[in-house]
This record gives C-alpha cells, sequence and structure tokens, in this order.
C-alpha cells in the first residue's frame, strides 16, 4: 500500500493507492456493524467491489450489496435502495462506483428518515430546509474521476414527473468521510476517463467565472484545472498510470469542492441532454462547454484567459 493522507476540507478524506483497503477500518470508526454497498453492475463487473469486501471481511462487519443504480439514476434506483437498507438491517451506507452510486447513495440516506415525496426536497425550491441531520452515516469511495460527489453536498436524480435532473442539496448528506483510491478507477476506459475529466474540469473552470466573492473555491479551482491540465491526457492514453489517475481524482475533488461557489451554464445545459436523451453528464459537459466559454468570453476574459494558460500554457487570443 502506498503513502495514505487524510486531509479534511471539510470531509474526511483518505487518498492513496491501496485505500480502499480501509474501508473496513472506516466503517468501524462509524460504529457500524452492518453496511449497505450502493453500486451498480458496472462497478460490480469490473470487481471494484474485492478489495473493499475483504476489508469488511476483516473488520468483522457484515455488508449486503444493492447495485441496481443506473447511469442517469431515477427516482426507483433510491427507493430500491431504501427498502434493501431497512430489509438488510443495515447502520451505514458504502456507496461505491461513479457520481451516479453515490448520488443515489446520499439519497438512500435522505430516505431512511425523510419521507416527503423526493420532489419536495428540490434545491431549486428550497427543498433544503426539510433536511435534517437524521440521516445514516455515508462513506464514499469514487471508481471514476470527475463528478466528486464524494465530497459534495448533493445528489442528483430525474424525477418521475418532470423528467427533470434535479439537485437535491444539503450538508447533512455529505459523506462522512471518502476514500479516494486511484486503484478504483483504473479500469475505466479512455473514452469515461476522458468523460469524467472533462466534467471536473468544467467543475473547476465554472466556479472559478461563477459570479460572487469565494476567494478559497478560487484557489482550489485554479489547482484543480492545473491537474486536469497535468493528467487527464495522461489518465486517457495511459489507464494504467496511477500518478495520472491519482492526479486526476484530486482534480475531481477539488471540483466539487470548489463549486460550492456555484457552477454555470455549462451545466445548466448538460442537464436536460442527459434527462432526456441519456448523454452522459461528461460528455455533455464536454459538448458544451466551448460555446459557453464563448458567450462568457466578454465578461469573464481575464479569468479565462488564466485557465487557459494553466490548461497549455498560453493564453488564447
Ligand atoms: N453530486 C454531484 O455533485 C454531481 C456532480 C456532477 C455530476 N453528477 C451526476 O453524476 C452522474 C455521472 O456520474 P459519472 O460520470 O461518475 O458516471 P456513472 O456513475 O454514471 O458511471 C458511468 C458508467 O461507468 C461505469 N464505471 C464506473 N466506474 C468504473 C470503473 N472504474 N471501471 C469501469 N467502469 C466504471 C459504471 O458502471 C457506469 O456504467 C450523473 O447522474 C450526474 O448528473 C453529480
Ligand atoms: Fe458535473
Amino acid at each position: 500500500m502506498g503513502q495514505l493522507s487524510i486531509w479534511s476540507f471539510p470531509t474526511r478524506i483518505v487518498f492513496g493507492a491501496g485505500a480502499a483497503k480501509q474501508t473496513g477500518a472506516e466503517a468501524k470508526r462509524l460504529g457500524s456493524k452492518h453496511a449497505l454497498v450502493v453500486t451498480d453492475k458496472g462497478v460490480v463487473g469490473a470487481k471494484l467491489l474485492t478489495p473493499i469486501e475483504a476489508s469488511l471481511r476483516e473488520a468483522g462487519i457484515k455488508w449486503t450489496v444493492f447495485d441496481g443504480v443506473l447511469g442517469n439514476p431515477i427516482e426507483a434506483n433510491v427507493h430500491e435502495g431504501v427498502r434493501a437498507f431497512q430489509a438488510s438491517g443495515a447502520d451505514l451506507v458504502i456507496a461505491v462506483g461513479g457520481g451516479s452510486s453515490l448520488d443515489v447513495g446520499k439519497l438512500v440516506r435522505l430516505g431512511i428518515h425523510h419521507h416527503r415525496p423526493l420532489a419536495e426536497y428540490d434545491d431549486a425550491i428550497g427543498g433544503d430546509q426539510h433536511i435534517t441531520a437524521n440521516v445514516p452515516p455515508m462513506l464514499a469511495l469514487p471508481t471514476t474521476a470527475g463528478t466528486g460527489s464524494e465530497v459534495g453536498r448533493s445528489g442528483v436524480v430525474t424525477l418521475d414527473a418532470n423528467h427533470r435532473k434535479t439537485v437535491i442539496f444539503s450538508p447533512h448528506l455529505l459523506a462522512n468521510a471518502a476514500i479516494l483510491d486511484p486503484e478504483l478507477t483504473r479500469s475505466m476506459p479512455a473514452f469515461l476517463t476522458a468523460a469524467t475529466g472533462i466534467d471536473a474540469l468544467t467543475h473547476c473552470l465554472e466556479a472559478y467565472v461563477a459570479k460572487g466573492d469565494h476567494p478559497m473555491a478560487d484557489g482550489i479551482a485554479l489547482e484543480g484545472i492545473r491537474h486536469v491540465g497535468r493528467y487527464l491526457e495522461r489518465a486517457v492514453k495511459h489507464g494504467v498510470d496511477l500518478e495520472a489517475r491519482g492526479g486526476m481524482m484530486k482534480a475531481a475533488m477539488m471540483g466539487a469542492v470548489a463549486f460550492q461557489k456555484g457552477l454555470g451554464a455549462c451545466h445548466s445545459l448538460a442537464h436536460p441532454l442527459s434527462s432526456e436523451h441519456g448523454m452522459h453528464h461528461g460528455l455533455a459537459n464536454a459538448l458544451c462547454l466551448p460555446a459557453v466559454c464563448a458567450f462568457n468570453a466578454e465578461i469573464a476574459r481575464a479569468r479565462l484567459a488564466e485557465v487557459s494558460v494553466l490548461l497549455d500554457g498560453e493564453a488564447s487570443p
């Protein structure tokens, strides 16, 4: 196992190759006896649960796997997960996967003691006021490097009523700890690496140019962009390059910490492409980002020029 680092901003983050083997110890810290692993069939098929299950076994913690999450998750995924949590007698959610699994994991926690229809928790209508701290604990183990949901406060789900991708947001939904193991992202194919990497870039870039005074988010966004410039192409071309994989996991994490400042038109345009056409979220961002940057250039030229320098060493004309 490589060297592990522990960071708290604000989530406790365990980072390093082999970090998944800490899952049992982290679950124990939270007092768990039985965990519900929330994931999808692609993650199970890629055998990414193996080190996690070994670690839980070693720590004497029982677990049940719920692998019913879909890409661009829908309400039914959350309800099935809640039923699986209750039926198994779990006391902890361990979400393992891309943003889809991590988001459903958060919303499963919400569904245990919060019984309104999901639409009433929609952030766009102030639904966060109904979300209390009464949620079971959660560990998040990302297997993609893009959404940063492992350190984010929101779960995104497509609602039945309006087919809209809906953000459910509350600080109470932050994972109790995130375990970032670059080895879990090594099996991502080139397309998924690129698409999720552009999601991370878009989070950093939109946060940096968003209106508002948030110097800490700005600083983190710039460092995230620097990481994307340094590592994304390497990770796409050489998927086994663990340093590049780790660099992109850091970029994704920094993007989601930074976008507490705000996002922008690119994400607004990307969401309907996913909910209406099933397009991968990162690809949807990649398609929209050039036009959004061109649109914003007039008022955000100085900041976009800084981004350009970080990405390729040159200011755009
Ligand atoms: N909560 C947030 O703040 C936030 C931010 C951005 C996006 N999102 C949401 O996250 C979702 C997208 O998440 P995503 O881009 O991580 O993709 P994803 O979770 O939908 O996964 C995409 C596919 O990749 C597979 N996969 C995952 N890890 C793999 C690995 N290591 N090896 C091989 N295959 C693997 C999965 O099985 C799945 O089939 C969207 O619903 C989006 O709206 C949430
Ligand atoms: Fe995103």
